[in-house]
């Protein structure tokens, strides 16, 4: 087997490095970390993110065979005999396999992602927020993102606007707040999606869905914005 990797170090060229893999160091089961961090002890220099290495914390995006996905979730046997990683795209590479993601979390800060509920609750820290189980259940599949970046590194207006356009993860978290019944800030959220650059720069391309590695669906929560945003 053999494993491709798009190196790079600010002080030399990029260039692509080929690891052979003697097969009988692969176990069953195999994660894509897992052989990652074996390649790490042959070659100290190879430069990757990673921290939960379950699938929680997001550190580990990257493009697996031109797919965005985490490593610690991918299980090697699933990718060929010939595996090609690069660094997320859409993103400046700080070295190898890692990204700088502040511009991504600089969108997502900027959809101010808390809790606004009515100032008499916010000021008594030991009231409950009470839903019904109604209310609880149009979170779900908005609240369950990690922040791995998956979805924002795979949208071309994401591409094209990185510093205007919010991109499918922020987009997401708006949802999440935007149908919350303990939120009031609603309709702010929306207005301030109201601009040519933001929300209606999705195209559905629906790259976002294809990539995001916990089965969640932003471009649905970006069309649902937007119809609201157009009700309004
Ligand atoms: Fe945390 Fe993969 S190492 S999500």
């Amino acid at each position: 087997m053999q494993v491709l990797i798009d190196r790079y170090h600010p002080d030399t060229s990029p260039y692509t490095q080929c690891y052979d893999v003697d097969e009988s160091m692969l176990s069953e089961g195999m994660m894509l970390l897992q052989l990652l961090q074996h390649l790490r002890e042959q070659d100290p220099s190879l430069g990757f993110r990673s921290s939960c290495q379950e699938g929680v914390c997001g550190s580990d995006g990257m493009n697996i065979n031109g797919k965005n996905g985490l490593s610690c979730i991918t299980l090697v046997r699933d990718l060929g005999q010939r595996i090609h990683l690069r660094p997320l795209p859409g993103f400046a590479v700080i070295k190898d396999l890692i990204v700088d993601l502040g511009p991504f979390y600089q969108h997502y800060q900027a959809i101010k992602p808390r809790l606004a509920p009515e100032p008499s609750v916010a000021a008594d820290l030991g009231q409950e927020l009470l839903q019904t189980p109604e209310e609880r259940a149009k979170l779900d599949g908005s609240y369950e993102c990690i922040l791995c970046g998956c979805c924002s590194s795979s949208c071309p207006s994401f591409w094209w606007n990185p510093d205007l356009f919010p991109g499918p993860a922020a987009l997401l978290a708006v949802q999440r707040f935007v149908v919350d019944s303990r939120d009031i800030q609603r309709k702010e959220r929306l207005e301030a999606l109201n601009s040519a650059t933001s929300i209606f720069r999705c195209r559905h391309i629906q790259n976002c869905t294809a990539a995001c590695p916990k089965g969640l669906n932003p471009s649905r929560a970006i069309q649902a914005l937007k119809h609201e945003l157009l009700s309004q």
